[in-house]
C-alpha cells in the first residue's frame, strides 16, 4: 500500500533522511527502530505533508503523497499520531474525540456542531475500542501518560484511516499500559496498514509480526524479523549496543 523511493530530506544541508526503498504491504504491521536522530520522525512527518522533502516518492494506494497538503493526505487515508502527546487538557475526552472527528482545526464550528446519534456512538465505539470508555467524561488534562496517547490514537482512528503512523506509544508508559497498547496495535494491523516507531524492545517484542526496518543516519541499515535484527552485528554496534550502555 505504500512504495517510497529516493527520498530526500535535508535540514540546513544535514541530510535527515535519504530513503532509497521502503515497502508495505497491506494490513502490515511495521515497527521502525534506530537511534535518537536517525530520521524516524521525519520520515513520518513526511508521509502526513508536514515536511516537503528535497526529492523522491511515496506512493500510497497509487498516488504519490508528496506535494499534498496535510489535510488531503488524511482524506487520502493516512493518519498520524505524533510523538508528544497533543491533546486539548482542558476538554473531556468525549469533547477531544468530538474534534478529532471534525477535524481539529475547525475548533468553533466543532464545539457548536450537533452531533448524530450515530457520530456519538462511532465516538463512544472508538473510546471502548482504545479502553478510555470509563474516562469519557473525563478531563484529558486528567490522564496518565499512557491514557492520553490512547486518546491520540482514538483520534487518528475516528479519521478513518488506512494507513496509521503511530510515533514512540509506549513511551513513558507502565508496563501494564504498554501491554494493552501492543494488543490494540495488533488489533489495529489487522484493518489496516500501521507504522509503528519504537526505541523500547521490549515493546518492539510484543508487536512485531513481520518485519523490523533499523533506521541509521537517514539510512535503512536493515531489515528483517525482529529476531534477525535484534542479533544483527551492525545493528547491535550502531544501536542496541549503545542503549544497553545508556
Ligand atoms: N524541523 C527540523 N528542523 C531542523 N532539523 C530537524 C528538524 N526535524 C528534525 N531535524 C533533524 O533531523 C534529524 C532527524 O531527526 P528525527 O526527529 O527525524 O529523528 P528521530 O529518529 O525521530 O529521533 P528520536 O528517536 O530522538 O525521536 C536530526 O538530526 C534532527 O535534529
Ligand atoms: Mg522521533
Amino acid at each position: 500500500m505504500l512504495k517510497i523511493s529516493n527520498l530526500n530530506v535535508s535540514f540546513g544541508g544535514v541530510q535527515a533522511l535519504n530513503l532509497n526503498e521502503f515497502h508495505l504491504n497491506e494490513k502490515e504491521l511495521r515497527v521502525i527502530i534506530g537511534p535518537n536522530g536517525a530520521g524516524k520522525s521525519t520520515l513520518m512527518d513526511v508521509l502526513c505533508g508536514k515536511t516537503k522533502p528535497a526529492g523522491g516518492t511515496a506512493t500510497f494506494k497509487g498516488e504519490n503523497l508528496i506535494g499534498k497538503s496535510e489535510i488531503e493526505i488524511v482524506r487520502m487515508g493516512v493518519g498520524r499520531k505524533f510523538q508528544k502527546p497533543s491533546v486539548f487538557e482542558g476538554l473531556s475526552v468525549f469533547d477531544n474525540l468530538m474534534l478529532g472527528m471534525k477535524g481539529r482545526k475547525d475548533f468553533l464550528s466543532a464545539m457548536f456542531y450537533k452531533m448524530t446519534a450515530e457520530q456519538r456512538e462511532k465516538i463512544m465505539a472508538t473510546a471502548r475500542r482504545v479502553n478510555l470508555h470509563k474516562e469519557v467524561n473525563a478531563l484529558a488534562g486528567a490522564l496518565s501518560h499512557g491514557q492520553k496517547q490512547w486518546l491520540e490514537i482514538a483520534i487518528v482512528l475516528l479519521q478513518d484511516p488506512e494507513l496509521m503512523l503511530i510515533d514512540e506509544p509506549a513511551a513513558g508508559m507502565s508496563d501494564a499500559e504498554a501491554a494493552r497498547t501492543a494488543e490494540l496495535l495488533c488489533e489495529l494491523s489487522k484493518e489496516n496498514g500501521v507504522i509503528v516507531i519504537e526505541h523500547d524492545m521490549h515493546f518492539v517484542e510484543q508487536i512485531a509480526q513481520d518485519k523490523v526496518t533499523v533506521l541509521v543516519s537517514g539510512e535503512i541499515l536493515t531489515e528483517g524479523s525482529f529476531e534477525e535484527v535484534k542479533n544483527n552485528l551492525q545493528v547491535i554496534d550502531c544501536y542496541l549496543g549503545r542503549q544497553q550502555a545508556a
